[in-house]
């Protein structure tokens, strides 16, 4: 009794031009309201934003954070539990990635003075990371969506927040450290970008250029081993190196924390390890507010961008995908022990434990045939061990916390910066932006990453075999960026002027697809298109792996694509204000109301002036038809956008 296969969808709307008007634009038919910006209040008792950064640190715990990013809706019933069916309320997880420059939150900006941090810009800073949950609904007779401020479930989760550890690394020697003398807890995430989300309806929230926050000492590597030197080099920390927010040189024991130099008699007394705890997955419960949130050590430690899990089904693993976003990094999977249990939906934290502590991690080997394999991870095979000449394994918390080195060891393949992924719900096949590559040399180009210089960056797919749990896989180029008027040998998908765009990033299946066929949102990020068009979100109904046919690039690389996009299978449905990101996009299971992020418009610091209100962006403040407290604001600010159709009908399709 196989269901029938659904009805082919077809995109429904006229594409937005290219535009670099300080403006979301949508397609005709379409509006959008702005859901939260920064330092809009979550609970009552505390002030709206007054647009001038006079909020104190304090009220951060209570107010939306900064670098709007990665985002997911979970509906939720009536009586306060996950409910995936549910469009109409539900709650929404966002993460809160950076501080954008120009620091609207604070006064006249983000101040040094005489090399420090004032403490209390510093506090601010800290409670501005993180993550925001909060009840959503739906307006009387609308799909528009608003926040429930003073809902039960709104919270703030920050750069300060306790956190326990799960999986092999929990309580290793190398997380010891003055505020976790045991090891078995963590102090904040940070610089969480992109997400997932789990079946039994938690939030994965992703720590990935923490590098922003620890700076490491002068004369510090004389305090190491030589084993601990090659691990802070190969996750970017020398010695006497300043982190870029300087949170460490605010006055204070406190801000110890934010570097990394050995200054007591060992581990436990001192920040040595502090570094360790941060770039892993964080798996929060939205549905219980009081749970601590849990950072999963079994998914790897690097620059995670996100984790992307395949659709569960029962008695099958759980499957989660990542890519470690930094130029010449790794594509990620793992594959867990347990096997799907449906009834372990709201099972909460407990089930995390269950699915995401006990696994085996891999990454990925893309061959110039076309082919690719998933190349184990764990400590004692492949010859990861004490033995390795790379590096020397004392155990699985060292393979997960330092999972790029034995990725080294086992020749994964460098890719082109690995951004956003997701599963096509129709035939579980992958897709994975690759944003671009500076560093992306002749010397190094492959069939996988086959542009030098990579600036238009391309999505990667593949079909694994035996299962989605399988380690072989058949892979192509989805599709590759491009400016139309570039040649043709850069514009390898000969994109036109409908749906030309460059540095994919944010990338999301919409999950009503699994009835709707396969829609999939793709988002960039800044890239060489700025001086034509800001950044902008298209629709797509892609192929499937194996469509198209060999192609050979501009650098003679041979590579493998899929079938052309027409103006009918891709196509531009949103172009967002200046200088900002398009990110973070999710869809109500009936399809009817829209989130998507926009970060940091406005972020050129340079050009930013507190005491004339002169930035390069206004927005939201600008945006025309919004009625909310944001109207007629002048900072800029990162937001989520409630995108929908004004005659009450489905989005894109
Ligand atoms: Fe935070 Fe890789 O984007
Ligand atoms: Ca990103
Ligand atoms: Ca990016
Ligand atoms: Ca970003």
């Amino acid at each position: 009794d196989e269901t029938p296969a659904p009805e082919p969808i077809r995109l429904n709307f006229n594409a937005v031009a290219k535009s670099n008007a300080d403006l979301v634009t949508v397609p005709e038919g379409y509006q959008v309201s702005i859901l939260h910006a920064l330092g809009d209040p979550i609970h009552y008792g505390d002030e709206s934003w007054k647009d001038d950064g006079s909020e104190t640190a304090e009220s951060y715990d209570r107010r939306i954070g900064d670098g709007h990013d990665g985002m997911y809706y979970f509906g939720m019933s009536d009586d306060g539990k996950f409910d995936p069916s549910r469009s109409d309320r539900g709650l929404l997880c966002v993460n809160h990635e950076y501080v954008v420059a120009p620091y609207g939150l604070h006064p006249t900006g983000r101040i040094t003075v005489d090399g420090k941090r004032p403490a209390e810009q510093v506090d601010k800073e800290i409670r501005a990371h993180g993550a925001s949950v909060v009840e959503v609904k739906r307006k009387s007779g609308s799909n528009e969506m608003e926040m429930v401020r003073g809902s039960k479930y709104n919270r703030r989760i920050t750069s300060a927040t306790p956190m326990d550890f799960g999986g092999p690394a929990a309580g290793n020697a190398k997380l010891f450290n003055k505020l976790s003398p045991d090891g078995k807890q963590a102090f904040g995430m940070n610089n969480n970008c992109a997400n997932g989300y789990t079946p039994w309806g938690t939030y994965l929230t992703c720590e990935e250029n923490f590098l922003n926050v620890i700076g490491r000492a002068a004369g510090d590597d004389a305090q190491r081993s030589a084993t601990e030197i090659v691990a802070l080099k190969r996750y970017g920390l020398p010695e006497n190196r300043k982190s870029p927010y300087l949170w460490d040189t605010a006055e204070g024991e406190q801000y110890q924390r934010w570097n990394s130099k050995v200054s007591a008699a060992s581990a436990a007394e001192d920040y040595r390890n502090i570094f360790n705890t941060f770039g892993w997955v964080v798996e929060i419960d939205p549905f219980r507010p009081d749970s601590k949130p849990v950072k999963r050590t079994a998914l790897g430690r690097f620059n995670h961008e996100g984790a992307w899990p395949a659709p569960a089904k029962a008695g099958e693993p759980i499957v989660i995908y990542s890519g470690d976003d930094a130029r010449n990094e790794y594509v990620f999977k793992f594959v867990s022990d347990a096997k799907w249990d449906p009834k372990d939906i709201n099972g909460g934290v407990a089930a995390g434990a269950k699915y995401l502590d006990k696994g085996t991690l891999y990454a990925a080997k893309f061959n110039n045939d076309g082919s690719g394999e998933w190349l184990e991870l764990t400590f004692g095979k492949n010859g990861i061990d004490a033995t390795n000449a790379l590096y020397p394994f004392a155990d699985q918390a060292d393979v997960v916390m330092h999972c790029r080195l034995a990725a080294d060891a086992r020749g994964a393949t460098k890719m082109d910066r690995p951004e956003w992924g997701g599963v096509n719900p129709l035939n579980n096949e992958v897709y994975m932006t690759m944003t671009n590559n500076s560093q992306r040399t002749a010397a190094t180009l492959n069939a996988a990453n086959p542009r030098v210089g990579n600036t238009n960056g391309h999505i990667i797919r593949w079909k694994e075999e035996g299962g989605q749990a399988g380690t072989k896989f058949q892979w192509d180029v989805y599709l590759f960026g491009a400016r139309s008027d570039n040649k043709q040998s850069e514009n390898l998908s000969g994109l036109t002027a409908v749906n030309d765009f460059s540095s994919p990033d944010g990338l999301h299946f919409d999950q009503r697809s699994a009835n709707a066929g396969g829609l999939l949102w793709i988002q960039t990020d800044d890239g060489s298109y700025t001086d034509v068009t800001n950044c902008m979100m298209l629709a797509a109904i892609p192929g499937k792996v194996g469509d198209g046919g060999k192609v050979t690039t501009k650098e003679g690389q041979a590579t493998i694509m899929g079938s052309k996009p027409t103006e009918a299978t891709v196509r531009r449905f949103l172009v967002g204000p200046f200088d900002c990101e398009i990110t973070g996009v999710v869809v109500t299971p009936d399809g009817k109301t829209l989130f998507f992020n926009v970060q940091h418009p406005g972020e050129d610091a340079e050009k930013a002036n507190f005491a004339t209100s002169t930035f390069t962006s206004y927005w939201p403040g600008n945006q025309p038809g919004i009625t909310s407290s944001h109207k007629g604001l002048k900072r800029p600010r990162s937001a989520t956008v409630v995108v929908t159709r004004k005659d009450g009908g489905t989005i894109g399709i």
